[in-house]
């Protein structure tokens, strides 16, 4: 049976992969997946509005929905016997329910081991999964692995160095709130009174979810703080649900950026318009979130983008914001400055960029590259160069060499010094509407509004 669905959305459209939640694009029909599988069992329909009891991805981002003994794989598709994937689950606490779960980030040290692995909770034993297998010596009793975190848990959720302070699990039970510390093993016992209880938590894409009944609330998982309009219907947003979506139409937005650059923590990012994507977690999907999620300080589109030691430099106009490169992203004191104060050039800019361990940022305005020591003070233009390429948007220099964003393609060159001494552009190539998440030119260049996900 097939059945079409339309989908509405003011919003952008989300990454049609399947790691990624429903897409809503006005102009897509959706197929439901027709699914004559004898795992199907409509004793729970999701776009009824569930509250799950844990919503958790795995090492190669497929996102699972726990709800008694079901589980949803997926941001679409009905719900299958947890006991196919996760057969001991169901052994131990036969037709039950599991009462949290959440994916390990663990890269360093002894325990790196557990990297990826998907942790359950049933009463008080803890069960740890990768690729679909029980680890051996599982299930233990919680408290063996996560000494002082309670039993009978509601939801649990990581949270890797760099969006809390050093690899944590945040679990929660009622109004209580356990940071649990994994190189440590310590707690840190929260009261984020303000938040729901929450009855799942997910992690995605760097933002930290508590689901309550069918709805959910973004927060952030150090402060607990919320902002933004909360709670939202999860169905609008996680699963794919016929009269669900978020309203009238728009489009992904178009293959042009206006900057692209890697942190030193080797966060990748592309920013169109006023949203930005991370390159580099592709695993769990794609999605592009407002600039101010991240620099709360940026109103609008930037010029260019470059990463020099552990600060991010953002241009905007004849303005220079500093950001210091740790989670949150911080403005340094002092800034936005203008651009001719920090670099001795006037703006606007079209791109910046700088190649790994050199101190010179390579700044195009209109056809020239400006080369800036900024390990120099006072900093000063070194040189200037013609370079033969007209309407750059963005520049990074990566393993791959220089490549240079104009329209939805881009050029690579070897070095900067190559490009500029260049006299016929190589053959370009176009951007992966997929990685960037984006359309090409669709003659419909609307504003790209924000995202509230
Ligand atoms: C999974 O659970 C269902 C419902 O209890 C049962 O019919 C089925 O045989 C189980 N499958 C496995 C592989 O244990
Ligand atoms: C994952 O599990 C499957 C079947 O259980 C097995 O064939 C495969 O080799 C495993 N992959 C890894 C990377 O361990
Ligand atoms: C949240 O959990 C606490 C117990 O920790 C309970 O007293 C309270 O009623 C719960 N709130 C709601 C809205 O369920
Ligand atoms: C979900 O949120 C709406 C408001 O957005 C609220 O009216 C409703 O009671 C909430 N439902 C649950 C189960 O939290």
């Amino acid at each position: 049976m097939k059945q079409l669905f339309l989908f509405l959305c003011t919003c952008l459209a989300l990454a049609v992969s399947f790691a990624a939640p429903a897409q809503h694009d006005v102009e897509t029909a959706v197929p439901s997946e027709p699914q004559e599988d004898s795992h199907y069992d409509a004793k729970f329909d999701r776009c009824e509005g569930i509250e799950f009891d844990a919503i958790v991805p795995d090492e190669k981002g497929n996102t699972f929905f726990f709800k008694g003994d079901h589980v949803w794989k997926g941001f679409s598709g009905p719900a299958e016997h947890a006991n196919i994937t996760f057969k001991e689950l169901d052994d131990y606490h036969h037709l039950g329910h599991v009462d949290a779960a959440f994916r390990m980030h663990n890269k360093d040290g002894d325990a790196q081991k557990d990297h990826d692995h998907i942790f359950f909770f049933l009463d008080d034993k803890v069960f740890s999964y990768y690729n679909s297998t029980l680890e051996d010596g599982f299930p233990m009793e919680i408290q063996q692995v996560f000494p002082e975190v309670p039993s009978r848990l509601d939801a649990a959720v990581e949270c890797p160095k760099g969006e809390c302070t050093t690899d944590s699990v945040l679990f929660f039970k009622g109004d209580e709130v356990y940071s649990f510390d994994i190189k440590t093993k310590t707690v840190k016992k929260k009261v984020w009174s303000h938040l729901p209880n929450c009855t799942s938590a997910f992690r995605w894409l760097q933002h930290h979810y508590c689901f309550h009944g069918n709805n959910f609330t973004r927060f952030d998982p150090v402060s607990g703080k919320v902002e933004g309009s909360y709670p939202k219907d999860a169905r609008h947003y996680f699963m794919r649900c016929p009269n669900f979506g978020h309203g009238a139409g728009h489009r992904k937005p178009p293959c042009k950026l206006d900057a692209i650059s890697t942190d030193d923590t080797g966060k990748s990012y592309a920013f169109t318009g006023n949203t930005y994507i991370r390159l580099d977690t592709h695993r769990d999907g794609t999605h592009h979130f407002p600039i101010t999620r991240l620099w709360k300080e940026i109103s609008g589109k930037l010029d260019a983008v470059f990463a020099y030691g552990d600060k991010l430099y953002m241009i905007q106009g004849s303005q220079i914001y500093i950001y210091k490169s740790a989670t949150p992203y911080t403005l340094i004191e002092g800034y936005p400055k203008p651009l001719k104060e920090e670099l001795g050039i006037e703006g606007p800019v079209k791109a910046a960029f700088l190649c790994a361990n050199q101190h010179v940022v390579h700044v195009i305005k209109g056809q020239k590259m400006i080369e800036i020591d900024l390990a120099a003070t006072p900093r000063a233009v070194k040189t200037e160069l013609p370079i033969p390429i007209t309407d750059v948007d963005a520049a990074i220099c990566d393993d791959d060499g220089v490549k240079v964003f104009v329209d939805s393609q881009y050029y690579v060159y070897q070095s900067p010094r190559i490009l500029a001494v260049s006299k016929i552009n190589p053959l370009p190539h176009r951007m992966s509407s997929e990685k960037f998440e984006c359309e090409y030119d669709s003659g419909l260049q609307k504003p790209i509004l924000q995202l509230p996900l």
